[in-house]
């Protein structure tokens, strides 16, 4: 960026220059700039190539940090939805407008159909293993995963990963007129995996309520982002989850409980912690054994961030507001050599926006936020997270400088039809955007997202 400001700079004064000569040397002074901008972006290019080395000092991973471009296949303007199309009022349609229509007639682009599907099951041998961002994910039993707005658990116990998620196999409606589109509650899914790639499906582990309205699971509330996590000291399971009714105005969390990570889990209570509205939301453990929830409050303007009871059960008193006034939430929380990092989303409904990377030393905060960790694909891509929004950070066992980013995929003309992003995240190398507050604060390393059309981890990377 800063070498092509640079050289337009250079050749302008080049130019102007030129206008006052003869003919021949507006010419040869033209010939000069050409010769100018061919060698300032052969500089440009190198710095490039330099910078990807740079990233790439992690060997495991080196394949993944590979820049990869996306060229849409953007149909001629008169072959644009039209339905898009009315919605900007006649105005030529953004690729987000797009996105959300579903009579686009780019609607393969962000949803593949069913014959490009992955999954064990109906994966060729040299397929198996590979991750398409955005492709209808199978699960050993050749079902579309169901685990929406999910979050992984690792069981050191039995060396297993499991995935938690909403079961959003329903029908997508509005409870009304201006309500959001909406799928009844079912309950919460869980899958088990030793690879992240082959997903077993353990069943529904929280069930909705069918008949007993008053419960905050019957099936006309909302139950989004549920995250698990193990207490070693009681031995249990504990769920947290964004319980709320049609029209978002519970805003509370719930808590539920069990003996096995594969559930039946027992739903104890919801509550509005320390008296805050609390919607998008994610649960913490860190190495000491502590967990912490971490909310978005004040109407979507700010976080809020609180040590959890040494059960798990409930939140202590101890509770910091961050990143006050600037409106985050589907926020993914990770640790890497003792430094927080935090992915959060703007604040949109489903439609996908700009990821932000946040960093700490202190978990309860200060959090400065670095800027947006989506590299590759192209500008649109990386302006909508790949048109997807953060759901939660993967810690990598045998790769401590390497994630996976899992993002949700929104479809809300039909729910149940959202796709998963899985992409590597990693942290390391030098910061390559301007930081917000630099002054008193020390340098992050950057936190990346690669975008990938399709990837797979190094082979052996469990016992890397
Ligand atoms: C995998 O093998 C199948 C069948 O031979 C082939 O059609 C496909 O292109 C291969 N895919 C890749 C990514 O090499
Ligand atoms: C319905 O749910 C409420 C709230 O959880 C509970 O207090 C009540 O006992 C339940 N009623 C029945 C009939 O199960
Ligand atoms: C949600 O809002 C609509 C429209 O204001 C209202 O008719 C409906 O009763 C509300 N639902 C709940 C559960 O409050």
């Amino acid at each position: 960026m800063r070498m092509r400001h640079k050289h337009r700079k250079s050749s302008a004064l080049c130019c102007s220059a030129g206008s006052r000569w003869s003919l021949s040397a507006v010419v040869w002074s033209l010939v000069g700039c050409i010769l100018i901008i061919h060698f300032y972006s052969l500089v440009h290019h190198q710095e490039e190539g330099e910078a990807q080395v740079r990233l790439s000092h992690f060997p495991l991973t080196k394949e993944l940090e590979e820049i990869e471009e996306e060229n849409f296949q953007i149909q001629p303007r008169g072959k644009r939805s039209p339905r898009a199309a009315k919605r900007r009022g006649g105005k030529r349609p953004s690729l987000i407008d797009e996105f959300l229509d579903d009579s686009s007639q780019i609607r393969l682009l962000f949803f593949p159909d069913h014959k490009t599907a992955i999954g064990p099951t109906k994966a060729a041998a040299n397929e198996s293993g590979y991750f398409y961002p955005g492709r209808l994910w199978l699960d050993t039993e050749g079902n579309p995963i169901q685990a929406h707005g999910g979050g992984i658990m690792y069981d050191q116990r039995t060396e297993t990963y499991y995935w938690y998620g909403e079961n959003k196999e329903g029908l997508t409606y509005q409870a009304h007129k201006k309500g959001a589109a909406r799928v009844d509650i079912i309950g919460v899914n869980c899958y088990s995996s030793k690879d992240l790639w082959s997903w077993y499906n353990e069943g529904i582990v929280l069930l909705g309520e069918e008949s007993n309205v008053t419960h905050d699971l019957h099936k006309s509330n909302v139950l989004e982002r549920p995250k698990v996590i193990y207490n070693d000291q009681t031995d249990k399971y504990v769920m947290w989850m964004h319980i709320d009714d049609e029209n978002y105005t519970k805003a509370s969390v719930g808590v539920a409980i069990s003996d096995s990570a594969t559930g039946p889990f027992e739903y104890l209570y919801s509550k509005r912690p320390h008296g805050f509205d609390s919607r998008d939301m994610s649960i913490f453990k860190d190495d000491d054994g502590k967990a912490y929830l971490i909310y978005s409050s004040e109407d979507n303007s700010e976080l809020h961030i609180s040590l959890l009871t040494n059960d798990y059960l409930d939140v202590t008193r101890m509770m910091r507001r961050i990143l006050v006034g600037q409106h985050r939430e589907a926020p993914a929380i990770f640790k890497h050599q003792g430094t927080y990092y935090m992915i959060t989303s703007g604040c949109t409904g489903w439609a996908p926006n700009e990821a932000l990377a946040h960093a700490a030393e202190s978990i309860m905060g200060p959090w400065e936020t670095m800027g947006n960790p989506c590299i590759g694909g192209n500008k649109i891509f990386r302006a909508t997270t790949f048109f997807s929004q953060s759901t939660f950070v993967v810690p990598l066992r045998g790769m401590p400088d390497s994630f996976i980013f899992m993002a949700d995929r929104w479809n809300p003309a039909e729910l149940r039809d959202s796709r998963y992003v899985w992409l590597p995240l990693t942290v390391g190398g030098a910061a390559d955007e301007p930081l917000e507050y630099n002054f008193g604060f020390p340098l992050w390393s950057r936190v990346s997202i690669y975008w990938h059309k399709r990837w797979k981890l190094p082979d052996g990377w469990q016992r890397a």
